[in-house]
C-alpha cells in the first residue's frame, strides 16, 4: 500500500504517529511562515503543515503544487492550534516530512467543493471532477447503501438472484424501445429490455418462486427530472401469493430502506384506491405529507348565474389553511400559476374567509355572504381560511388542481425533504382508452390481471375493469409499481384480444410466453422498485441524475463521452445498415 491511513481517520489518538497519506490537494493557503495544503480522497480530508522554519526546501515545494495534484506525503500526527470542529480531522494536522508528487493535474474547469461554481453541463462534462465532490460522493454511497440493504432483504426472505438477457426481442407496447442491430442475422434487430418482465414471468413457470434482480433498463421517452433512458430496478416476482402477500411482502422491503439507509422507521403504509387518490388528490401519487383533500362543490355552487361554473363538468376547490391574508399580489401569482400552459385552467377563483369571519370573494357578483358561507362549511373552513376553486373538464381540473395543491403546500412549507409519507395506491384501472389510436392500452401491461369480480365487463365497459395492480408512492413519487399476472391462456388471450392484438399479432410478440403458460403456470405477481428514483426521494432531490454515477442530459447525451455518435461506414456496412441521406 502506498499510505498508511486514509484522509478522513486521523485523530487526536493518533498524535505523535508518524503517517504516509494519499491524495487530491483540495486547496493551499500560504501564510508566509507556514503553508497548509487540505488533502482529500474519498473518505474526507486532512490538513498538512509545513514550516518555513522547520523544512524551508519542503514548504517552498509545497508552494508550487496546484489544486488536484496527487500526492503521496509522510509526516508526524501532531495536535492543531487552531481547531476546526467541523471537520472529524479538525483537531490534527499532519507535520509533513516528505512530499511525493504521484501526478500533476490540469486547473480543473470548476471549483470541487460543495457549492461548486461549474454549471450542470460543464460538471457533467468533466464528470469525474464532479464525483470527487462530497455531496455527489454521498449521494453514491446512500445508492450503495440502499443496493446493498435490497440484497440483504430480499436474499433473507429466501429470493434468488437471476440475471436476465439485455439482448431481447423488441415489442411495440410501452414505451419506445432502443434497439440493437444484429450483425448476425442481417435486417434484424434486438432491443434492449424496458424491463425484465417477460423473462420473470418465465422464471416463474420455472419454479424459481421468489425472484429478484437489480438491473438496468432503458427506456427510449422524453427525458424529465426523474426519468433517464437508462435506469435501473430492484424487479421482483414471487408465485402462489395473493396481492396482500406482495403488499406485505415489499412493505417490508420498504421498512427496512427506511431504517437501514436513512434511520427513518415508518408504520404500516396506508392504503388508497386509484379512484379515491384521484378523487381527493387529483393523481395517482398523491403527495401525503399534508391533507388539503379535494373538496367537489357542483352541488354547492351551480345555479347562480355564474356560467364558468354551471357550464363546468367539474367545480372543486382546496382549502389553504391560513392563507386568508393573501395579498391581491399572491393571488394573482396563484392565478397566473395554473393559467401557465403547462397546468391550463383558465382562471381561479378564491374566497377569502376573514378574520372576523366575513367572506370576500373573487365572484362577490353573483354570490352573496351567505352563499359563501356554504362554500366554506363544504371545505371545513376557519376565519383565516383560503379557498382556492377551479372548474372545467373533469380530468383536466382535477389534474390542475393537484398542481396547485402541491405549489400551496410548497409555499406553506410542507413537502419537507426530510419528512416522508409513504403509501400504497391499489386497484388501478385495467385500460387506458387512447383517443389518437382509437384502442385501448394496457394501464400497467397486458400480463396485469383483471379482478376476478370484474372481468364480466371486459365485455361491456372494459374502462371500467379495476386490476390487481398497485404502485408504492413516496412524497408524490412513483417509487415502484407491479401487479397479479394473468396465468391462464385463455383470459390472456381475452385481455390481447380487448388491446385489439389479433391472435396471430399476440403470437408472433408474444408467443413465448403464451406457449410457456402451457406447460403449467403457477399463480404468481410481482412488482419493480425505481432504484434511481428512490434514492432521490431518500437524498431529497428532485432529480435522479444526482444519484446516478454517469447520467446522461436532458437530451439523453452523454457529454463527457459525446455518445450517441456517428457509426463509421465501415461498422455501417458491415450491420448492412443504409443511412439516409440529411436533407
Ligand atoms: P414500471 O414501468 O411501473 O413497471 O416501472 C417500475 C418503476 O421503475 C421506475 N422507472 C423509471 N425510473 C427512471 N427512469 C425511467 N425512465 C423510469 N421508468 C420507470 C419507476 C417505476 O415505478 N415490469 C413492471 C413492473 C412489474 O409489473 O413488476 C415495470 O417495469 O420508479
Amino acid at each position: 500500500m502506498l499510505r498508511t491511513h486514509t484522509c478522513g481517520e486521523l485523530t487526536i489518538k493518533n498524535a505523535g504517529e508518524k503517517v504516509t497519506l494519499c491524495g487530491w490537494i483540495q486547496r493551499s493557503r500560504d501564510l508566509g511562515g507556514m503553508t497548509f495544503i487540505d488533502l482529500r480522497d474519498r473518505y474526507g480530508i486532512t490538513q498538512l503543515a509545513f514550516n518555513m522554519d522547520g523544512n524551508a526546501a519542503l514548504c517552498e515545494k509545497a508552494r508550487t503544487l496546484g489544486r488536484e495534484f496527487v500526492l503521496q506525503t509522510s509526516g508526524t500526527v501532531i495536535e492543531r492550534s487552531n481547531k476546526n470542529p467541523k471537520m472529524p480531522t479538525g483537531d490534527i494536522e499532519i507535520l509533513v516530512e516528505n512530499i511525493i508528487v504521484l501526478n500533476e493535474s490540469k486547473l480543473p474547469p470548476f471549483t470541487i467543493e460543495d457549492n461548486s461554481d461549474g454549471g450542470e453541463e460543464l460538471r457533467m462534462k468533466y464528470r469525474y471532477l464532479d464525483l470527487r465532490r462530497t455531496v455527489v460522493k454521498k449521494n453514491l454511497e446512500l445508492r450503495h447503501k440502499l443496493s446493498a440493504e435490497t440484497r440483504n432483504y430480499l436474499n433473507s426472505q429466501n429470493f434468488i438472484e437471476v440475471e436476465t438477457p439485455y439482448l431481447i426481442k423488441s415489442t411495440p407496447e410501452g414505451a419506445r424501445d432502443f434497439v440493437v442491430p444484429s450483425r448476425m442475422n442481417q435486417g434484424e434487430f434486438y432491443a434492449l429490455p424496458q424491463s425484465p418482465q417477460t423473462f420473470k414471468q418465465l422464471l416463474m413457470i420455472a419454479g424459481y418462486d421468489r425472484y429478484y434482480q437489480l438491473v438496468r433498463c432503458f427506456r427510449d421517452e422524453d427525458l424529465r427530472a426523474d426519468r433517464q433512458p437508462e435506469f435501473t430496478q430492484i424487479d421482483c416476482e414471487m408465485s402462489f401469493i395473493t396481492q396482500e402477500d406482495i403488499l406485505n411482502t415489499f412493505e417490508g422491503l420498504a421498512k427496512h430502506l427506511f431504517t437501514t439507509v436513512i434511520n427513518y422507521p415508518v408504520k404500516e403504509f396506508p392504503r388508497i384506491s386509484y379512484a379515491d387518490a384521484m378523487k381527493l388528490y387529483g393523481s395517482d401519487k398523491p403527495d401525503i405529507r399534508f391533507g388539503m383533500k379535494f373538496v367537489e362543490l357542483n352541488t354547492v355552487v351551480k345555479g347562480k348565474n355564474f356560467k364558468v361554473f354551471d357550464d363546468a363538468e367539474l367545480v372543486v376547490g382546496i382549502c389553504a389553511e391560513g392563507c386568508g391574508e393573501y395579498s391581491r399580489k399572491q393571488l394573482d401569482e396563484l392565478t397566473e400559476f395554473v393559467k401557465r400552459p403547462q397546468i391550463g385552467a383558465n382562471g381561479l377563483v378564491y374566497v377569502k374567509y376573514n378574520s372576523d369571519g366575513t367572506l370576500k370573494s373573487s365572484v362577490d357578483k353573483f354570490y352573496n355572504e351567505e352563499e359563501l358561507k356554504k362554500w366554506a362549511e363544504a371545505f371545513n373552513a376557519k376565519p383565516g381560511d383560503l379557498l382556492l376553486v377551479l372548474a372545467g373538464k373533469e380530468e383536466k381540473t382535477r389534474k390542475a388542481l393537484c398542481e396547485l395543491r402541491l405549489e400551496i403546500g410548497n409555499r406553506l412549507g410542507f413537502r419537507k425533504s426530510n419528512v416522508f409519507a409513504p403509501l400504497w395506491v391499489i386497484d388501478f384501472p385495467l385500460l387506458e382508452w387512447d383517443e389518437e389510436t382509437n384502442r385501448f392500452y394496457a394501464k400497467h401491461h397486458p400480463f396485469t390481471s383483471p379482478k376476478p369480480e370484474d372481468i364480466p365487463m371486459l365485455d361491456t365497459n372494459p374502462v371500467d375493469v379495476r386490476a390487481n395492480a398497485y404502485d408504492l408512492v413516496i412524497n408524490g413519487v412513483e417509487i415502484g409499481g407491479g401487479s397479479i399476472r394473468i396465468y391462464d391462456k385463455e383470459l390472456q388471450k381475452k385481455m390481447f384480444k380487448t388491446l385489439g392484438f389479433t391472435d396471430e399479432l399476440a403470437q408472433s410478440q408474444f408467443g413465448y410466453l403464451m406457449n410457456a403458460f402451457e406447460y403449467g403456470a403457477p399463480p404468481h405477481g410481482g412488482i419493480a422498485f425505481g432504484v434511481d428514483r428512490w434514492c432521490a426521494v431518500f437524498g431529497g432531490s428532485e432529480s435522479i441524475r444526482d444519484f446516478i454515477a454517469f447520467p446522461k442530459n436532458n437530451a439523453g447525451r452523454d457529454v463527457m463521452a459525446d455518445a450517441p455518435s456517428v457509426l463509421s461506414q465501415q461498422q455501417l456496412d458491415e450491420l448492412n445498415l443504409i443511412l439516409k441521406q440529411k436533407a
